[in-house]
C-alpha cells in the first residue's frame, strides 16, 4: 500500500522536522482549502514550493479550493507530482484535468461522499488517480463514513472494467486499523494524517500501513 501522511495533522510550527519523520513515505499529501469550498483555510503556492525544494518525497497535492482551473498551472510549477482537484469545484472537469497534464503534472480527480462514482466516467481515459473521499472535506480527525466502504467497492470495479491504470486513493479516517480492509478492496493509496501524525512513531506508523497488501 502507498501511504501519503497528511501535514495537516502535523506541527506546523515544525513542519520541515515533522515531514522528516515521514521521509520513507511514498507521497507527502498537502491539504490545499479556500475557505469557499470547505470551510476552513490552510496553505497554498508558496508553502508547496518551498516543500517541494527541500524534501525528496513527491507531494501529492489536494486542491479543495472552488474553480481550481485558475490555480492548476501554478500548483504544477511549484512542484506538485500528483495534482487532484474536485469534481464538484468545477463546472470543466475535463478541460481543468487537461490543463493539469499539460502543465507536466499527473491528474487527480476527487469525490465528495455524496457525489456518485458516475461522475468520473466519461474523464477515466484522461485521469491518473481517483480520489474517494471516505470524510467531507475540509478537517481532519473525522471519522470514516461507513456507506463509503461499498462506493471504494465500486470505484475498484469501475477502474478494472474500463481498462483505466488510474490509482485507486482514499482519504479520511484511514488508520491501521482499517488499512487491512482497504488493500483487500484493491485501494493503491491512503492519506492518513491523524493517525500518522497523532501517533507516538509517525515512522513506524507509515511503514507498518505500507505492509498492507491485497489479500
Ligand atoms: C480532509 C483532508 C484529509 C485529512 C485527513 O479534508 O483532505 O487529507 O487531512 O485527515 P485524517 O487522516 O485525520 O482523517
Ligand atoms: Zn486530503
Amino acid at each position: 500500500m502507498k501511504v501519503a501522511p497528511s501535514i495537516l495533522s502535523a506541527d506546523f510550527t515544525r513542519l520541515y522536522d515533522e515531514i522528516m519523520r515521514v521521509e520513507d513515505a511514498d507521497y507527502i499529501h498537502v491539504d490545499v482549502m479556500d475557505g469557499r469550498f470547505v470551510p476552513n483555510i490552510t496553505i497554498g503556492i508558496p508553502v508547496v514550493q518551498k516543500l517541494h525544494e527541500k524534501i525528496s518525497v513527491p507531494l501529492d497535492v489536494h486542491l479543495m479550493i472552488v474553480e481550481p482551473e485558475r490555480y492548476t498551472e501554478r500548483f504544477v510549477k511549484a512542484g506538485a507530482s500528483i495534482l487532484t482537484i474536485h469534481a464538484e469545484a468545477t463546472p470543466h472537469l475535463h478541460r481543468a484535468i487537461q490543463q493539469i497534464r499539460q502543465a507536466g503534472a499527473r491528474a487527480g480527480v476527487a469525490l465528495n461522499p455524496s457525489t456518485p462514482l458516475d461522475t468520473v466516467r466519461y474523464v477515466l481515459p484522461d485521469i491518473d488517480l481517483l480520489l474517494i473521499m471516505t470524510v467531507n472535506p475540509g478537517f481532519g480527525g473525522q471519522h470514516f463514513i461507513p456507506a463509503m466502504w461499498d462506493k471504494i467497492g465500486a470505484a475498484r470495479d469501475l477502474l478494472d472494467s474500463s481498462g483505466s491504470s488510474a490509482i485507486l486513493e482514499v482519504d479520511g479516517g484511514v488508520s491501521p486499523d482499517n488499512i487491512g480492509r482497504l488493500a483487500s478492496l484493491g485501494v493503491d493509496m491512503v492519506v492518513a494524517g491523524s493517525a500518522v501524525f497523532g501517533s507516538d512513531d509517525p515512522g513506524t506508523t507509515v511503514r507498518l500501513m505500507q505492509l498492507a497488501r491485497r489479500s
